[in-house]
């Protein structure tokens, strides 16, 4: 996507120096440092301190891990048992998001077709350059098929602005081009129709105000950002049309896990009659279970990223702490939004609705897989 101009994308492979590189997210919007991820210890620290966040962008880290792995300096020979090894500490980095072991399993999978070194460095840059590549496909996809949905709401609002609160970051930034919320929004602003978003502030680490915020503002989108509570008020008032949320696992029966604060929007929509739609790429379905709240693990992060804010003062980033000193905080990363409050998904087939009938009858390939 572009930024000032320049395409960008949150992760790359640099063909000159045969390195991988990514955005550093930690410190959007008000810097923009690229890192590279030399070993599987650069991947892991970069997957579990989230300079690299989002569902399919974990994916595509953990995808390209394996091919770091692979080629680190300390490790060149073709060790399967210590090449696994890598690729299990790789998927031990985050817990929620299907993508991750999705992507090093693809790549993992590839790569033990093949027995030289070479052979399997080869294989894990081609797979994983191709787990990116579709990635990016799919979320223009998810972007055309959701079009309808805003084209649909701008005709029955006679062109009048469409307004859409999104939680987190599910932009571009969090996949690898489009976004998967934020697909169909930018794909219907590129053809005219008139938005607007809400951005959830997202607490606490921001993502809605730091990087969904800054993704919109360099496209021209228009949006404001809310705090993570003003949601169920704006519904009342009319002022939210729809609800457009990503996911990091969805079940095959339609239990949505995504940042925490999810659930409460939904509970919102459902009591206001606002459409809640959840877009993903088939990658953060997990064919495997279809209980979300009793089967998908939900990450509890570290105390203090609720303790302390970061933001920017004189020109300079800074954290401060907002509770008092010895107050304990508690940082559930995700919560589970269960399938019947779930209005559709859109994803890169179409969209369908949030039963299991629906979900397998647009992906009857999709067998009951097993990690
Ligand atoms: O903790 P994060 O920032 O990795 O959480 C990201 C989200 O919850 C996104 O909404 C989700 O991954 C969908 S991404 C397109």
């Amino acid at each position: 996507m572009q930024v000032d101009g320049k395409q960008m994308r949150p992760i790359w492979f640099d063909m000159e120096s045969k390195t991988v590189q990514i955005i550093d997210q930690r410190l959007l919007p008000h810097e923009l440092v690229i890192e590279d991820l030399n070993t599987v210890d650069d991947v892991i620290r970069a997957i579990k301190d989230m300079y690299v966040r989002g569902a399919p962008l974990i994916g595509a880290t953990g995808a390209l891990g394996v091919y770091v792995s692979l080629v680190q300096a300390n490790h060149k020979d073709s060790d399967t048992a210590y090449f696994e090894a890598e690729c299990a500490r790789i998927k031990d980095a985050r817990p929620t998001a299907m993508n991750l072991f999705w992507g090093v399993d693809r790549v993992r999978d590839a790569v033990l077709k093949e027995t030289s070194h070479g052979a399997r460095v080869r294989a894990a840059l081609a797979e994983a350059l191709a787990v990116v590549e579709e990635e990016a496909v799919n979320c223009q996809k998810i972007g055309e098929h959701g079009l309808s949905i805003l084209q649909e709401i701008s005709r029955q609002k006679k062109g009048n602005t469409v307004n859409i609160l999104t939680h987190c970051n599910a932009g571009w930034l969090a996949c690898v081009e489009y976004g998967t919320a934020t697909a169909p929004i930018y794909t219907a602003f590129d053809k005219h129709i008139d938005l607007h978003v809400w951005v959830d502030e997202t607490r606490p680490l921001n993502q809605g105000a730091r990087l969904t915020a800054w993704e919109l503002g360099k496209h021209g989108i228009r949006h404001t950002v809310i705090t993570d509570n003003a949601g169920g008020h704006l519904m009342q008032h009319g002022l939210v049309d729809l609800v457009i949320v990503g996911t990091d696992r969805t079940t095959r029966a339609g239990d949505v896990a995504n940042k925490i604060g999810t659930y409460l929007k939904a509970l919102a929509a459902r009591d206001n009659g606002i459409p809640f739609y959840v877009a993903l790429p088939s990658s953060t379905f997990d064919w495997a279970i279809t209980d979300g709240i009793k089967d998908i693990p939900i990450e509890e992060r570290n105390p203090d990223e609720i303790r302390y804010v970061q933001g920017l003062l004189n020109g300079k980033i800074v954290s401060v702490l907002v509770p008092p000193e010895n107050s304990p905080a508690a940082n559930h990363a995700f919560d589970v939004t269960p399938a019947r409050l779930v209005t559709g998904f859109i994803t890169e087939r179409g969209i369908c609705k949030a039963t299991e009938a629906d979900i397998m009858a647009l992906f009857p390939d999709k067998g009951i897989a097993s990690r």
